[in-house]
């Protein structure tokens, strides 16, 4: 009698214990995993969105966006595409464990070595951060409405082919301007002629140099370009999921 009790209370706790063994994993995974897929409706949806960055030079904007997105739900930056083997972004891409490539300048004039390299890492989403070779018509029309840019100066001002980094700068301070700025735009089939998607402004001091000038313009682009970047990402995925 003592025994047959004894058994029915441990084949009770031991039934307790492996439905809490196996149990709380399928919670877990239902919680993680599968609950997030059911609020994500669209043909497109995939949960963690994956930012492809342009660069050729410092890439100082890059490694900020990187950054700010390492922990993001939303998004995580998963390429970073260089046309210019030497520049120094490639360098924080390795720091950053983040994977790279180098597309070599002449190579963006036909775009055919460019889409491979894109459709390789299938990203959802393009940013420039200082990128200067021109995008490939074939690119912009695949990601239209997913690729942006940033240009230091308040478009239409200042834009267009050459005005890049330091050429910008300097243009402004040499025309006494009392104000520049920065511009996120979208990307069409011309240098920084997209529709514009945000601008912020900076004071231009009489004693300004274009050094100068570019600090003011990198901490504007540091503090906007990644909430922005962030916003359109969450717009195109609450699009998907209409
Ligand atoms: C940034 O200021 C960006 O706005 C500019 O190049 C700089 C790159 O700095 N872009 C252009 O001029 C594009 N026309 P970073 O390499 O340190 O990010």
């Amino acid at each position: 009698m003592f025994s047959l009790i004894l058994d029915q209370d441990c084949t009770v706790i031991q039934g307790r214990i492996f439905a809490k063994v196996t149990l709380f994993p399928l919670f877990l995974a239902y919680g993680l995993f599968f609950y997030p897929q059911t609020l994500c409706r669209g043909p497109n949806c995939r949960i963690m969105k994956k930012i492809a960055i342009l660069a050729s030079g410092g890439g100082s904007n890059a490694e900020n966006i990187a950054t700010y997105f390492h922990a993001s739900p939303l998004a995580r930056v998963s390429l970073i595409v260089s046309d210019n083997s030497r520049a120094y972004v490639l360098e924080r891409a390795r720091r950053l464990g983040v994977p790279a490539v180098v597309v070599p300048r002449p190579a963006w004039r036909d775009g055919a070595a460019v889409m491979q390299t894109i459709n390789a890492h299938a990203p959802d989403y393009i940013v420039l951060a200082g990128f200067l070779s021109l995008v490939p018509p074939e690119l912009v029309q695949a990601f239209r409405g997913r690729i942006v840019n940033i240009h230091p100066a308040l478009l239409p001002a200042y834009g267009g082919k050459g005005m890049y980094g330091e050429n910008v700068h300097r243009a402004v301070v040499a025309a006494g301007e009392r104000q520049s700025g920065i511009t996120i735009h979208h990307v069409n089939e011309q240098y920084d002629d997209g529709a514009v998607i945000a601008q912020y402004t900076c004071e231009v001091s009489p004693n300004e140099t274009p050094e100068t000038l570019a600090d003011k313009i990198h901490r504007l682009e540091y503090e906007h370009f990644p909430k922005i970047i962030e916003s359109e990402i969450r717009k195109l995925t609450r699009d998907e999921n209409k």
